[in-house]
């Protein structure tokens, strides 16, 4: 882990495990088994060496395991990795979980498909750190190889827009998001208040919110050819009521 730089929100433990029950219910690993195939058939890598950045706790990395691909799951959240250590040891399947930041991990050369799922991309204020993540996607991929980065799209998130939401948990916490536009549409800034027998805790978080367009120039930029882009992991087309951007790119 890179010491030299800032503390930012995501290295906050705090934020990923007390939110883990919003993030993460159960719904959303049984959907990911479900949908695994989905993202095979959108990406039709080549070969079994998987990339899962912001891996979190394995929602895509165990059914790609259980699948026969050689998963590396790549994660700065200690307390992710750790659950998805535990998940993995209980679905019975090998995956190297590797502690790195998204900026720092690199591994030239060496996978078929890296994924960067449930917007995991766009954390950084400097959005030449942004780049550099994609760069590194570029740089890790054999040749032939492919990524798909899914992301909540501004197109989408400005059709849904409303500044406070409020959520029941379902195990009885009340969650209010408050939501703020800034910089022209170029980010997000939310506060999730989270109420857990009456006590308050509030975690402030921002990131940078992409375009369709934006995300694909940004793919282009980092080198990636023959780049697709779907509206979900259905392969929709990305019009006027997409669920995600999902963006498909392939390395020459
Ligand atoms: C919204 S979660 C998505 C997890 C997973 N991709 C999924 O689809 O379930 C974002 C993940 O990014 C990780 N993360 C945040 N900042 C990171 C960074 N700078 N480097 C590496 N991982 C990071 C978090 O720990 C978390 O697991």
């Amino acid at each position: 882990m890179s010491a030299r730089r800032k503390k930012e929100w995501f290295d906050n433990e705090a934020f990923w495990r007390e939110l883990y029950p919003y993030m993460f219910p159960e719904k959303r690993f049984t959907d990911a088994t479900a949908q695994i195939g989905q993202v095979l058939d959108l990406t039709k890598p080549k070969g079994k060496a998987v990339l899962d950045l912001c891996c979190g706790p394995g929602r895509w990395s165990i059914p790609l395991a259980q699948q026969g691909f050689s998963v590396t799951g790549v994660d700065r959240t200690k307390f992710l990795l750790n659950a998805a250590r535990t998940r993995a040891k209980a679905a019975e399947v090998k995956i190297e979980w590797v502690r790195a930041d998204m900026r720092d991990f690199l591994r030239p050369d060496s996978f078929d498909l890296a994924l960067s799922m449930l917007t995991s991309f766009g954390y950084f204020d400097r959005k030449d750190e942004d780049r550099l993540v994609l760069r590194n996607m570029f740089v890790n991929l054999k040749a032939g190889g492919v990524c798909m980065i899914d992301v909540a799209g501004k197109e989408q998130l400005a059709r849904v827009y409303q500044p406070t939401t409020s959520d029941t948990l379902p195990n009885g916490d009340i969650l209010v998001q408050r939501h703020r536009i800034a910089d022209a549409w170029s980010r997000i800034h939310n506060e999730w208040i989270l109420v857990r027998k009456g006590r308050t805790r509030s975690f402030s978080f921002h990131h940078t919110i992409y375009s369709a367009q934006e995300l694909r120039d940004r793919l282009a930029d980092a080198g990636f050819e023959q780049i697709k882009v779907y509206g979900s992991l259905d392969g929709d087309e990305y019009g006027p009521n997409p669920q995600r951007l999902i963006v498909v790119g392939r390395k020459a």
